[in-house]
């Protein structure tokens, strides 16, 4: 995969991925989604034909911008988006050679997320959807980041077991059906990226903590501390990440207060290695529990190399089939959006105009989510 990135005068980074828009040939039931994704920090559009080719892939980080602040900035994060979107969804149709006219539909992540910043991706999808004419598909954001797998992946399809793991969710899922999800673990406090992000943040690496503990784990010993699993009596698939942050930083208050030097490196790896443990014990778990032959990962916790390495082998060691996206589609893009908008497609899963971002909206409840005198 190829990716151009171009710094912008305000620091935020526009990248252009290419590399998987397969024939350029087009064929009668073609479906070409133009998707749009503004749940956090990137501002993104991308064009996506049959769920599974995509013809461009735009994304719009202000992760430069958040960094001084040690965090996301929701005020921030949805001018940004205001101030990106359009240039985003011209350069998605221009990358793929196309125009509004040749889009079938408009998908757009309306939940989970900032609700400020999801507002500017609902906006601009209905904006388009009402000018055209053309259908308007509501995306659960967590339901793209387990899409993104059907991208690069053209073989797999549910059943399949999928671990979730995010800066705002850490979910164990059986992908029953295209659409149909039932969790089977979550976490019960902090996500595992925010764990990532909290610990990283405290050893002093900064933020974004995900990309930089996993730079300095490369450089430590995994094995000179042993902080706790992250796992939680009783419940055998949930995960609670809070526990395991607390004794980081214990540890840290303990080695400040006897004058001892901190070993950077030596923390992220051992914290690193405790996190990825519990995520593959509790997935290969429940592919044995659940019958499932397929393990993918999905979410910007998935682009940790050492989870991707741990899961290959022991999926290998356990004859599971074993997915997961390359880096850039790990994290937020609209890419993944569109794959997942295909099969609402199918399924004539339209919204009304009257769609409107949904901050905490629920995983696998899609009845619930739209209202059925809302399709056109
Ligand atoms: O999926 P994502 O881009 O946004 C959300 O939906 O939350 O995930 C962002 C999270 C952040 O917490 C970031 O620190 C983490 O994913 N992350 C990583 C890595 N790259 C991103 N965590 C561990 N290792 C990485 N290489
Ligand atoms: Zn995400």
């Amino acid at each position: 995969m190829e990716i151009n990135k171009n710094v912008e005068d305000d620091g935020v980074i526009f990248m252009s991925i290419k590399g998987n828009e397969e024939s350029a040939e087009t064929k009668d039931k073609d479906v070409t989604i133009l998707a749009i994704e503004s749940s956090c920090d990137e501002t993104a559009a991308a064009v996506v034909r049959n769920g599974r080719e995509v013809l461009s892939n735009i994304i719009s980080s202000q992760i430069a911008l958040h960094t001084v602040y040690g965090g996301v900035v929701p005020e921030i994060a949805s001018r940004k988006h205001v101030e990106k979107i359009n240039g985003c969804v011209r350069a998605a149709l221009s990358e793929a050679k196309l125009t509004l006219k040749d889009i079938d539909a408009v998908a757009v992540t309306y939940g989970p997320g900032l609700v400020g910043a999801l507002l500017v991706g609902v906006s601009e999808a209905k904006a388009i959807a009402y000018a055209t004419k053309k259908p308007l598909i509501g995306v659960h954001h967590i339901e793209g980041h387990i899409s993104a797998n059907y991208i690069e992946n053209k073989d797999l399809k549910p059943p399949f077991a999928c671990l979730v793991v995010s800066g705002g969710h850490s979910h164990l899922v059986i992908v029953r059906d295209y659409g149909k999800y039932e969790i089977i673990g979550q976490t019960r406090d902090d996500a595992a990226g925010e764990a990532f992000d909290k610990v990283a943040r405290a050893i002093g690496l900064g933020y974004p903590g995900g990309p930089k503990i996993d730079k300095a784990a490369k450089e430590g010993n995994p094995d000179a501390f042993t902080f706790p699993q992250a796992k939680i009596a009783g419940a055998e698939y949930d995960f609670s990440f809070s526990g395991l942050k607390s004794s980081v930083l214990n540890y840290i208050n303990q080695a400040k207060m006897q004058g001892q030097e901190l070993n950077q490196n030596d923390v992220a790896a051992s914290f690193q290695k405790a996190v990825v443990q519990v995520l593959c014990d509790h997935a290969i778990r429940a592919c044995k529990e659940y019958g499932m032959d397929s393990l993918a990962i999905a979410g910007g916790v998935a682009s940790n190399t050492a989870l991707r390495e741990l899961m290959e082998k022991e999926c290998a060691a356990n004859n599971i089939r074993f997915y997961r996206p390359s880096p850039v589609l790990c994290t937020d893009n609209a890419a993944m959006i569109g794959a997942a908008a295909y099969y609402e497609y199918l399924k004539g899963n339209v919204c009304g105009l009257d769609l409107n971002a949904v901050p905490n909206l629920p995983l696998g409840d899609r009845e619930r989510r739209y209202h059925a005198n809302e399709k056109r």
